[in-house]
């Protein structure tokens, strides 16, 4: 098959196998290159697939050898279809894992189950023992309640007033007034439900109930905190109380975990194009004037390198440094005042007519399309592709 984008808003419906896995195949060369990490040898990636969850799943991997699972949710390939790029990373991931003779399986479901809970902790009782990290790293829209079933969809809007400002379609470079009006009745419990912390304790629960966490062990889930100019819709919105719940999760899960001296941290990380944050309304313009202003700086990362730096100069620390609320702090670059004065200085101006100038729309679309595996200059897309129906080590 030749395969081309196919995007539908902020969505893209084909994916393209060999440039997901340069994608995978770039990252761990960046953790590679910057020698080996001393970090958990056993660990749990939920969420495993894509953006910061696939590069924590890299940098345990290659960066400290370690043996990984992952779970995530990912279509694998149908008649005339491609598969969704978390299938294809994965693969490519798998494989380059193998080759490297690190142990590396995967569980593709839903995470919210009882029943790929269940799956996961037989996998780790029959070959991992005790995990020592969990890294959760989900993000999804819906959420079924594995006990009563009730079926949650997340929403991002703003509470109590109608949020004005300014917005991009990324893909005609348009910049034009978006008003989101608030939250309902609903909408704030059904987001936390979706993204909050609960399923985060039900997998801590339900491993230590099992035996299967090492002492000493560690998790960690990401939030995101972000500026004042995207506040009313992000921080302070529905998708904001969620992360709220996140966070006090963390210390109810290290309380839990006290008998083992286990800890649960949170990491506020920086912006970065993944599936689920080029959703968000204003947020893509606001990336597209800070990617510009950190690259100016030389201060840009990806979810790789943001990972490779909260494991070496965070996580596994004696000291872990915090903040005020004890959260891990990568998000330290984009927050930087001087950062932050410059991109609210080219907020007030951007139009479409200037964005291409005064900001990075295009490095925004690159990262997009290479979500997808395009956009590649090592990739030749007018090759028919491979078509990659399995995952190794898929369970
Ligand atoms: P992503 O969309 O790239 O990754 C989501 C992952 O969750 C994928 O592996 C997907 O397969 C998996 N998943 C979704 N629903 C699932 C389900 N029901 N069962 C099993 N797996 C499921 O998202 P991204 O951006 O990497 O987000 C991960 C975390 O990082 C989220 O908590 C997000 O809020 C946070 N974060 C993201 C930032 C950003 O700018 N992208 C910034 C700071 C934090
Ligand atoms: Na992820």
């Amino acid at each position: 098959m030749i395969i081309e984008p196919r995007t539908r808003g902020f969505i893209c419906t084909t994916a393209h196998p060999e440039g997901c896995e340069q994608g995978v195949l770039n990252q761990i060369e960046y953790i590679k290159s910057k020698g080996k990490i001393d970090s958990p040898k056993k660990v749990l990636v939920i969420g495993a697939s894509t953006g910061f969850g696939i590069a924590s799943r890299i940098t345990s991997a290659f960066g400290s050898d370690a043996s990984t699972i992952g779970v995530f949710f990912e279509k694998p390939p149908s008649e005339g279809r491609t598969a969704s790029s978390g299938w294809y990373n994965t693969a490519a991931f798998e494989k380059a894992a193998h080759k490297a003779g690190l142990y590396a399986k995967s569980i593709n479901g839903d995470a919210f189950s009882n029943e790929i809970k269940e799956q996961t902790i037989a996998l780790i009782k029959k070959d991992l023992g005790q995990i020592d990290l969990v890294v959760y790293s989900l993000a999804s829209p819906v959420r079924t309640h594995p006990v009563t079933g009730v079926k949650y969809k997340s929403s991002l809007k703003p509470i109590g007033d109608v949020y004005t400002n300014k917005t991009v379609d990324f893909h005609t470079g348009e910049v034009k007034e978006i008003s989101i009006d608030p939250s309902v009745e609903g909408d704030i419990e059904n987001t936390v439900a979706v993204m909050g912390g609960e399923d985060w304790e039900m997998w801590i629960d339900a491993l230590k109930k099992e035996n299967l966490l090492s002492d000493d062990f560690k998790t960690v889930a990401y939030s995101y905190i972000g500026p004042k100019l995207t506040e009313p819709v992000y921080r302070n919105g529905t998708i904001g109380r969620a992360k709220d719940h996140l966070e006090a999760t963390a210390f109810k899960i290290t309380d839990k975990l006290k008998d083992i001296s286990g800890k649960a941290y949170i990491s506020v990380n920086k912006a970065l194009v993944t599936q689920s944050s080029s959703a968000i309304p204003v947020i893509p313009l606001y990336m597209s004037l800070l990617y510009r202003v950190m690259k100016d700086n030389n201060v840009h990362e990806g979810c790789i390198e943001q990972i490779q730096r909260l494991y070496t100069e965070r996580l596994f620390l004696d000291e872990v440094p915090t903040d005020n609320e004890g959260r891990i702090r990568i998000d330290d670059l984009e927050m930087r005042a001087d950062i932050q004065e410059k991109v609210a200085e080219l907020w007030e101006k951007v139009t479409t007519e200037n964005l291409m100038s005064i900001g990075d729309l295009q490095g925004y679309r690159n990262e997009f399309f290479h979500l997808f595996g395009f956009n590649y200059d090592e990739i030749d897309y007018t090759k028919e592709t491979e078509e990659v129906v399995d995952i190794a080590g898929l369970q």
